[in-house]
C-alpha cells in the first residue's frame, strides 16, 4: 500500500517558505541556511522552488529518487527540484499543458545543473524504446557540445554560460520525447578576444589543444603550448577539476550522437583554430609621405597558416586588414586603417566568426533533434538564462543581460500574481488586492520604443555625424533625466549631482534586484557590432564550405547597403519573442541561490544570500503568495491528514470530503477568519493556524500511537490466547479421534470375526442344504434313467418278440401253405418236376447273367484290364474263361484294323520281344521307339546318292554305327546299311564302301545282357567275308538291327538261321587274333553311353554305366 505522506513530514525548518512563521528576511535567511546546513538544498515558496548551490555532489539524484518522486504530488514529498520536474512532465502528459521551466540566478548559482537534472529527471520518467532512447541522448548531448562553445571560466563560476539558451522540448500526446529547438541569445563574444583577469576563453580552445591528437593538430597547424596564442589568457589556462583533454572527447563524442558528420567536426575545428591563428596575427604603424598612419602585417606565418586552413587568399585578407571600402549608393571610398583600426578590424572579425560558428552549431544541432512535424506536439520549456549580474565595471553586456533578468521577473510576477488569481476565481474565494513591486517601468525605461536606452542607442548608433558614447551618454542624460529609475550625474536630476559614487562617464539604473552603474563607454560599438565589409567579402571568398555559409553578407551579388539591425535591436526582438512565447505556457520557477563566493560546500555567506534574496524578490514573492492565503490544500488529502482531530471524522467520514472539512474545522473551534473554504481546496490564511493543526496532529498521532499500542498489544496478547486456545482444542481433537479410531478398529475388527464365523457357518449349512438337494436331484435322475431303460427294454423285447412270432407265423404259414399246395397240388406233378423246375431256375438266373454281363462290358482297348465282378459262385469257371476269350477277340479285332507296313513293324516289333525281352536289359527302352529303318533318308539326300546307287538291292536298315578298333577300344563312325542279301559298311564322310557282308556270310551276332549297344557280327570262317575277322560295332538303334538282321537271315534263301548270343562276355576274331570282350557294370557317367577300353591283347573290356 502506498504511504501518504507530506511535505510536513520530518520538516527541518520550513520546507515552504509560505509557511514561515513570523516572515522576515532574517527568517527567511535563517530557515535557508538551517536547510542548507542539514544538506536540504531545495525549498519551496508555493510552487516556486529555491535551490541552494551546494557545490559538492549530493546522494539526491540518485535513479531510486528519480522513483520516489515518480508520479508524487507536489506537496507529497521533502522539496526537490524533481518535485517540480515531475509536476511539469505530468501537467505536460496529463494535463496537455505546455510548460516552461525558468531558473533564473546570478551567475555559479546552479541554473546550468538545475536545466540538466531537470532535463534528466524528465528523460528517465518519460517512455522508452530505441526510437525515443535515441531522441533523448541526442537531447542530452546537445549539452555538452554547447557548453564547451558557450562556456567559459569565469571569476564566479568554472563553467559559466556565456549565452542564454531556451530548449523547447517537444513530446507526442503518450508524452514520449519527439525533439526540440534550442533558442540562443547573445553570446558574450567579447570575451574571445580579451578575457578578464582570472578568467578564460572559451572551454573549446582549451580542450582541442590539450585533448586533440598531435595529427589533429598538425593538420589543424596548431601547437599544443596555450601561451603561443595571444587570445588565450594563460593566468587561469587550468581549473581544478576540468579535464579539458577528457572534455574534448566527450564534446566529439557528443558531437557524433546529435548527428555531426566527420567533415563538419573537421570544419568546426578549423574555425577553432582560425579564430586561435587571428589572435596572433600583429600589426606595425607604417607611416606614408601623405602624412596619413598606415598598418602593416608584422609576421605573415599566422596569417599563411590562417588563410591555409581557411581556403583564403593570403593576399585578399592582407588587404581587407590594411583598407576599409565604405560604400554609399553610387560611391566608393576606400581609406587605409591605422594599427588600432587594423586590431579593430581583426578582433571584430575574430568575434563575429566565432559567435556565427556557435550559432551555426545551434542551428545545426536543432537540425538534428527537430522532431518530425506530426501530430500537435506538447512543448516543455527549459530556460536557462545568464543571471543577473553586477560587476565593478559593467558594459553593454551586463545591460543587456541585466535587462533580460528585468524582462524575466516581469513575466514571473505577472503568471505568478495571475496564476495566484486565477486559482482564486477558480476557488470561488474572493480576490484581495495584493501590493507588490511592479518592475515594468524599469522595463519600460530600457525599451520603451521613443524614450527607453535601447531605442536611443540605436538612434545614436544610425544617426551620421560624430558619434561616440559620451554623446550616447548626453543623450540619456537628456531623456531619461527624470525617470525615477534612472541616475547620472550630468542628468538634469539634481538629486544626483553631488553623487561621488556616480562617475561622469557612467549612469545608474535601479534594477528590481538593486542599482546597477554602468560605464558607457563601448556601448555604441558594441550594439553596432560592426564588421568591415572588406573582411566579410574576404571571408565570402574562402574555399571552406562552412566558412562562406557564415558570412553570407559578403556575398558581392547581395550587397547590401542597408546597416545589418544592432545588437541592442536584434537582442530585444529575441527577448520580446522569448517572453511571448513564455506567456503561452505554465511556468514553473527555480530560482537559483549562491550560497557564497569562493565556490566552496558548507559555507553559507549571509550577505551575500540575503542579497539575491532581494534581488530575486524572493520576499515579494513569498508575501505575493501570502497575501490572500498562506496554504492551500485540495480537501480530500486535507481530511486525510486530520481526520484524527475529531471524533467525528475519525476514523472514517463517509459524506463528501468537503463537509468532512468543515466538520474537522467545526470541531476544532479555530476561528472562521482564519479559512476559506474554495471549490475544491481549503485556503489556510495564517501559517499559525496549519502548525496549530500539524501540532493537534503530531499529539494525536501520539496518543493514537499510544492506542494503537494498547490495541495491538491486547490483539497481540488475544491472538496468541487464541492461537493457544485453537491449538489446545485441535490437540484434544486429534487426540479424541485418535482414541475413538482406535476402539473402532477394535470393534470393527471383533465384528468381522463374529460376522465372519456366522457368515461360515451359513454358508456351510446352505452348502449342505444344496448338496442334498443336488443328490436328491441325481437320484431321481438315476432311477428315472433305469426305469426309462427299463421300460426300452421291456419294449423292445416286447417288439423283437413280435417280429419273430411274425416270422414263425410267416415262415410256418410259408410251410403250411407249401405242404398245403403240395398236398393239393401232388396228384398234379409227375415225378420229374422238380428237376425241370431246377433246369428253369438255372436257366433264368444264366439269362440273367449274360443279359447283365452285356450291359457291363469293359472297352475294347486290349491293355484295359479291368472286368466285371462274378455274380455267383458257381459261375467262377466261365466267367474267368470268358473274360479271356473276350480278351482275345478285342485283341484280334484289334490287330484287324492294321495296315501291311504297321504289321510289318509290328512283327518287326514282336521278334525283337521275343529276341531280347528279359534278355537284355536295353530292351524295355527300344519298345516304345518305333524301327523306323532308314535313318539316313539314304535314297532321299543327295550324299549319299552315289552309295546308295552302288546298292543293287532296297536297304532295309541305315543307319550310323560305330566300328570299334581293337587298337584302342575307340570307335570309328561308319555307315551301316542292310539289304535283303548283304550288309554294308561304308565310310560316313565319302560313302565309300568298307566292307560288304553278304548275310549267308554271317553266323551270329553277339550282345550283351546290359543296356549298352554293343554287337559284334561273326563271319563264317574261310569265307571271302571273314579275311578281316569279324566285326565289333556299336548302335544306338541295336535292338533295331539285330532283329532286321535276324529276319533278313530267316528269309533270305540261302542262309541258316541267324544265331543271337546275349552273354556279357564273348570272343571275336579280329584278323589272327580272338578277342574276348568283356561287360562290366561301371559308375554312372555323364552321356550315359557304354565305354571300351583295351585292357591286354585279349581283353576288351566295357564299362557300361548302371541305370539308375
Ligand atoms: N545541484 C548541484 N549539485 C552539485 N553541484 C552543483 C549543483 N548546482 C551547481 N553546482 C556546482 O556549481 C557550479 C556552477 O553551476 P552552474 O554552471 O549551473 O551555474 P549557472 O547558474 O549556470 O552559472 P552561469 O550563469 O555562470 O552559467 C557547477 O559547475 C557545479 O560545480
Ligand atoms: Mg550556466
Amino acid at each position: 500500500m502506498e504511504v501518504k505522506t507530506s511535505l510536513l513530514d520530518n520538516m527541518i525548518g520550513v520546507g515552504d517558505m509560505v509557511l514561515l512563521e513570523p516572515l522576515s528576511e532574517d527568517s527567511f535567511i535563517e530557515n535557508l541556511r538551517n536547510r542548507f546546513d542539514h544538506n536540504e538544498i531545495y525549498t519551496y515558496i508555493g510552487s516556486v522552488v529555491i535551490s541552494m548551490n551546494p557545490y559538492r555532489s549530493l546522494p539526491i539524484y540518485t535513479p531510486d529518487k528519480v522513483e520516489e518522486y515518480r508520479n508524487r504530488n507536489f506537496y507529497e514529498l521533502s522539496p526537490h527540484i524533481y518535485a517540480l520536474a515531475d509536476e511539469a512532465y505530468r501537467s505536460l502528459r496529463d494535463q496537455d499543458k505546455d510548460q516552461c521551466i525558468l531558473i533564473t540566478g546570478e551567475s555559479g548559482a546552479g541554473k546550468t545543473e538545475a536545466s540538466k537534472l531537470v532535463m534528466s529527471y524528465v528523460a528517465a520518467v518519460c517512455g522508452k524504446g530505441q526510437e525515443v532512447n535515441k531522441v533523448k541522448e541526442q537531447l542530452l548531448q546537445s549539452n555538452p557540445v554547447l557548453e564547451a562553445f558557450g562556456n567559459a571560466k569565469t571569476v564566479r563560476n568554472d563553467n559559466s554560460s556565456r549565452f542564454g539558451k531556451y530548449m523547447d522540448i517537444e513530446f507526442d500526446f503518450k508524452g514520449d520525447p519527439l525533439g526540440g529547438v534550442i533558442s540562443n541569445y547573445l553570446l558574450e563574444k567579447s570575451r574571445v578576444v580579451k578575457q578578464p583577469r582570472g578568467e578564460r576563453n572559451f572551454h573549446v580552445f582549451y580542450q582541442l589543444l590539450s585533448g586533440a591528437s598531435d595529427d589533429t593538430l598538425k593538420k589543424l597547424k596548431l601547437d599544443r603550448d596555450f601561451s603561443k596564442y595571444n587570445y588565450l589568457s594563460l593566468d587561469s589556462a587550468a581549473v581544478n577539476g576540468l579535464d579539458d583533454a577528457a572534455n574534448f572527447r566527450t564534446v566529439k563524442n557528443a558531437m557524433q550522437i546529435v548527428g555531426f558528420m566527420e567533415d563538419e567536426v573537421q570544419s568546426v575545428l578549423e574555425l577553432v583554430a582560425a579564430v586561435l591563428k587571428l589572435g596572433n596575427i600583429e600589426f606595425k604603424p607604417e607611416s606614408r609621405c601623405n602624412g596619413s598612419d598606415e598598418s602593416r602585417i608584422k609576421d605573415k606565418n599566422d596569417l599563411k597558416e590562417m588563410c591555409e586552413l581557411l581556403g583564403i587568399e593570403q593576399s585578399v585578407l592582407e588587404r581587407a586588414f590594411s583598407y576599409r571600402t565604405v560604400e554609399a549608393k553610387l560611391e566608393k571610398v576606400s581609406t587605409t586603417l591605422n594599427v588600432s583600426q587594423a586590431y579593430y578590424a581583426r578582433d571584430a572579425l575574430a568575434k563575429n566568426l566565432y559567435s556565427r560558428l556557435f550559432s551555426w552549431l545551434v542551428t545545426r544541432i536543432n537540425e538534428s533533434i527537430k522532431a518530425q512535424p506530426k501530430a500537435r506536439h506538447k512543448v516543455m520549456g527549459v530556460l536557462d538564462i545568464y543571471g543577473f549580474e553586477i560587476f565593478e565595471e559593467n558594459s553593454f553586456e551586463q545591460f543587456i543581460i541585466n535587462y533580460c533578468n528585468e524582462k524575466l521577473q516581469q513575466i514571473f510576477i505577472e503568471l505568478t500574481l495571475r496564476e495566484e488569481q486565477e486559482e482564486y476565481i477558480r476557488e470561488g474565494i474572493e480576490w484581495t488586492n495584493i501590493e507588490y513591486f511592479n518592475n515594468a517601468i524599469i522595463c519600460d525605461l530600457i525599451e520603451n520604443h521613443q524614450s527607453g536606452i535601447l531605442a536611443m542607442l540605436d538612434e545614436e548608433c544610425l544617426r551620421p555625424g560624430t558619434v561616440t558614447d559620451e554623446t550616447f551618454l548626453d543623450k540619456l542624460n537628456t531623456i531619461c533625466a527624470l525617470h525615477q529609475h534612472f541616475e547620472s550625474r550630468l542628468s538634469k536630476n539634481s538629486k544626483y549631482i553631488t553623487d561621488h559614487s556616480l562617475p561622469h562617464n557612467c549612469f545608474r539604473i535601479q534594477h528590481y534586484a538593486g542599482k546597477v552603474l554602468y560605464r558607457a563607454e563601448g556601448f555604441v560599438d558594441k550594439n553596432n557590432d560592426l564588421l568591415y565589409r572588406d573582411l566579410s567579402q574576404a571571408m565570402y571568398k574562402a574555399n571552406h564550405s562552412l566558412i562562406k555559409q557564415l558570412f553570407p553578407e559578403g556575398n558581392p551579388a547581395k550587397v547590401n547597403l542597408k546597416r545589418p539591425p544592432t545588437a541592442g535591436f536584434q537582442f530585444k526582438a529575441s527577448v520580446g519573442t522569448l517572453m511571448r512565447n513564455l506567456q503561452t505556457k505554465n511556468p514553473n520557477y527555480i530560482r537559483c541561490i549562491k550560497p557564497n563566493d569562493k565556490k566552496a560546500s558548507h559555507i553559507f555567506t549571509d550577505s551575500l544570500v540575503c542579497h539575491q534574496v532581494r534581488y530575486l524578490g524572493l520576499m515579494e514573492n513569498v508575501r505575493v503568495r501570502r497575501a490572500g492565503y498562506a496554504f492551500r490544500q485540495a480537501y480530500e488529502p486535507c481530511l486525510e491528514r486530520y481526520k484524527m482531530l475529531c471524533k467525528r471524522t475519525w476514523p472514517h467520514w463517509r459524506g463528501p470530503a468537503r463537509e468532512g472539512v468543515e466538520v474537522l474545522m467545526a470541531g476544532l473551534q479555530v476561528s472562521a477568519e482564519e479559512f476559506s473554504y474554495g471549490r475544491s481546496k481549503i485556503f489556510i490564511r495564517n501559517p499559525r493556524s496549519l502548525f496549530f493543526l500539524e501540532e493537534r496532529r503530531r499529539q494525536c498521532l501520539q496518543d493514537l500511537a499510544a492506542l494503537i499500542q494498547k490495541i495491538y498489544r491486547g490483539w497481540k496478547c488475544r491472538t496468541h490466547f487464541l492461537l493457544l486456545k485453537k491449538s489446545q482444542i485441535v490437540v484434544s481433537a486429534w487426540y479424541r479421534r485418535y482414541a475413538q479410531q482406535k476402539k473402532y478398529q477394535k470393534i470393527k475388527s471383533a465384528t468381522t470375526v463374529v460376522q465372519s464365523y456366522t457368515r461360515g457357518w451359513q454358508a456351510r449349512k446352505l452348502l449342505r442344504e444344496l448338496k442334498y438337494q443336488k443328490r436328491c436331484k441325481e437320484a431321481v435322475t438315476t432311477i428315472a434313467a433305469f426305469w426309462h431303460g427299463t421300460q426300452a427294454r421291456m419294449e423292445l423285447r416286447r417288439l423283437k418278440q413280435e417280429a419273430r412270432n411274425k416270422h414263425a407265423v410267416t415262415v410256418i404259414w410259408a410251410y403250411w401253405q407249401g405242404t398245403k399246395v403240395r398236398r393239393d397240388y401232388r396228384k398234379f406233378f409227375r415225378a420229374n418236376a422238380g428237376k425241370k423246375i431246377y433246369d428253369f431256375t438255372i436257366q433264368r438266373i444264366m439269362q440273367k447273367y449274360f443279359l447283365g454281363l452285356k450291359s457291363t462290358m469293359p472297352s475294347m482297348s486290349p491293355i484295359d484290364k479291368s472286368w466285371p465282378a462274378r455274380p455267383y459262385r458257381f459261375l467262377d469257371g466261365v466267367h474267368t474263361e470268358l473274360r479271356t476269350v473276350f480278351h482275345h477277340w478285342r485283341c484280334k479285332k484289334y490287330r484287324s484294323q492294321f495296315t501291311e507296313e504297321k504289321k510289318a513293324v509290328y512283327e518287326e516289333k514282336l521278334e525283337a520281344s521275343e529276341i531280347f525281352k528279359d534278355k537284355k536289359a536295353l530292351y524295355p527302352s527300344s519298345v516304345s521307339q518305333p524301327f523306323r529303318g532308314d535313318y539316313l533318308e539314304i535314297s532321299k539326300n543327295p550324299k549319299y546318292q552315289k552309295l546308295n546307287s552302288t546298292m543293287e538291292e532296297k536297304v532295309l536298315m541305315a543307319d550310323v554305327v560305330n566300328k570299334i578298333n581293337r587298337a584302342n577300344g575307340k570307335g570309328t563312325a561308319r555307315i551301316f546299311l542292310l539289304t535283303k542279301n548283304s550288309l554294308v559298311l561304308a565310310d560316313q564322310k565319302t560313302g565309300q564302301v568298307k566292307a560288304s557282308v553278304p548275310l549267308p556270310d554271317l553266323t551270329s551276332v553277339s550282345v550283351s545282357t546290359q543296356s549298352d549297344g554293343f554287337f559284334a557280327l561273326k563271319l563264317k570262317e574261310g569265307s571271302a567275308s571273314a579275311i578281316k575277322g569279324d566285326f565289333l560295332l556299336s548302335s544306338e538303334h541295336l535292338i533295331e538291327i539285330i532283329t532286321k538282321l535276324h529276319r533278313t537271315g530267316a528269309t533270305a534263301a540261302d542262309s541258316e538261321q541267324l544265331n543271337i548270343n546275349i552273354s556279357d562276355e564273348f570272343l571275336v576274331q579280329f584278323k589272327h587274333d580272338k578277342v574276348c570282350v568283356k561287360f562290366i557294370q561301371g559308375a554312372p557317367k555323364n552321356g550315359n553311353s557304354a565305354s571300351c577300353k583295351r585292357k591286354n591283347n585279349r581283353l576288351l573290356e566295357v564299362s557300361v554305366p548302371t541305370t539308375a
